[in-house]
C-alpha cells in the first residue's frame, strides 16, 4: 500500500512555483496577486482563506484578502467583485463558499471575470473544462488529478466510482476522469444521495473518489483488494482530548480501508494540501496569461 502523500507533493509544487515567481523577479516582472473575498466568519472558512494567504507568502505571491460582514448584501459583495475584476494588479480572485443565506451563490459566481475565475467556478470555465479546452480546473479536482498524475497511477480503463455531485468536487472530478488524457480516459459511475445499493457500486471500482462529507462512511467491505482511495472528507468531528475541541475526519474508514487499497488519502495530509498548490498554480497560469 502506498500514502499519496499531498504534503509531499505540495510542498513540490509550491517550490517548483517559488523557483518561477523568482524568475519573474529576476527579470523585473511583477509577481501573481491573488485575492481571496470570504463573507462571515465561519471558523473553517476562515482557516482555509487564512491557509491561502499564508501559502501565497511562502511562493512569493502578492495576496489580498478581502473580509466582509455576515449581513454584507448581494450588492455590496457585487460591487467589490467587480473592483477586482477592474484592478489590473489581482491576477486572479476567488470568493470563499459557502456564502450567507442572503446572497445568491450563482449571482456572484456568474459575476467573476472568467481570466481572473482561478477557482475554476464560473460557468464559462466549467464549460471549457467539460469540453476539453484549456482552462483553469477547478482545485480539488486539479490536485487529485496531480497526485495520480505524480505517483503514476494507471488511471487508463479502470472504473472510477466518484461518491458526492458538489459543484466543486464530484461533479467535476466525474467529468475529467473520463477525459481522454491521463489521468482519464476511466470509465466513471457518479453516486450520490440517490443512489441505490452504493456498496455494490463501490466494491466494483478501481478508484473511489469519495467527496462526501460523512466521517467514516466508507468501510473496508465497501472496498475491493487494490484498489485506488481519494479521501477528500474533512469533517470537523468534536473531540475534547484535542487542544482545538476537534479533530479533522475524512470519508474513509483509513485504519480498515489503507489494509486493503492499493493506493489511498490520508486525512489530514492528502487532498487538502493540494488543493491550496493548485489554486496558487491556476494563479501563476491566470498571470502569464495577462502578460500575453
Ligand atoms: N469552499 C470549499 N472549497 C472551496 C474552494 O475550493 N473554493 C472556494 N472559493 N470555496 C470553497
Amino acid at each position: 500500500m502506498t500514502i499519496l502523500d499531498g504534503n509531499k507533493i505540495s510542498n513540490d509544487i509550491k517550490n517548483e512555483i517559488a523557483l518561477e515567481v523568482q524568475k519573474m523577479k529576476d527579470k523585473g516582472e511583477k509577481v501573481p496577486h491573488l485575492a481571496a473575498i470570504i463573507v462571515g466568519n465561519d471558523g473553517a472558512s476562515l482557516t482555509y482563506v487564512g491557509s491561502k494567504v499564508k501559502a501565497c507568502e511562502r511562493v512569493g505571491f502578492e495576496s489580498t484578502l478581502v473580509q466582509m460582514s455576515n449581513t454584507t448584501s448581494e450588492i455590496e459583495l457585487l460591487d467589490k467583485i467587480n473592483e477586482l475584476n477592474m484592478n489590473p494588479d489581482i491576477d486572479g480572485f476567488i470568493v470563499q463558499l459557502p456564502l450567507p443565506s442572503q446572497i445568491d451563490t450563482q449571482k456572484v459566481l456568474l459575476a467573476v471575470n472568467p481570466d481572473k475565475d482561478v477557482d475554476g467556478f464560473h460557468p464559462t470555465n466549467f464549460g471549457k473544462m467539460a469540453l476539453d479546452m484549456s482552462t483553469f480546473i477547478p482545485a480539488t479536482p486539479f490536485g487529485i488529478l496531480e497526485l495520480l498524475e505524480r505517483y503514476g497511477v494507471e488511471t487508463k480503463g479502470k472504473h472510477t466510482v466518484v461518491i458526492g455531485r458538489s459543484h466543486i468536487v464530484g461533479r467535476p472530478m466525474s467529468i475529467l476522469m473520463g477525459r481522454k488524457g491521463f489521468p482519464g480516459n476511466s470509465t466513471v459511475t457518479l453516486t450520490h444521495s440517490h443512489t441505490k445499493n452504493i456498496t455494490q457500486i463501490t466494491s466494483q471500482a478501481d478508484i473511489i473518489i469519495s467527496a462526501l462529507g460523512v466521517p467514516n462512511f466508507l468501510k473496508a467491505e465497501m472496498v475491493k483488494d487494490d484498489a485506488v482511495v481519494i479521501d477528500v472528507g474533512i469533517t470537523r468531528v468534536t473531540d475534547e482530548s484535542s487542544p482545538k475541541g476537534y479533530t479533522i475526519t475524512g470519508d474513509v474508514d483509513f485504519e480498515n480501508v489503507s489494509k486493503k487499497a492499493s493506493f489511498i488519502t490520508p486525512v489530514p495530509g492528502g487532498v487538502g494540501p493540494m488543493t491550496i498548490a493548485m489554486l496558487l498554480k491556476n494563479t501563476l497560469l491566470a498571470r502569464e496569461h495577462h502578460r500575453k
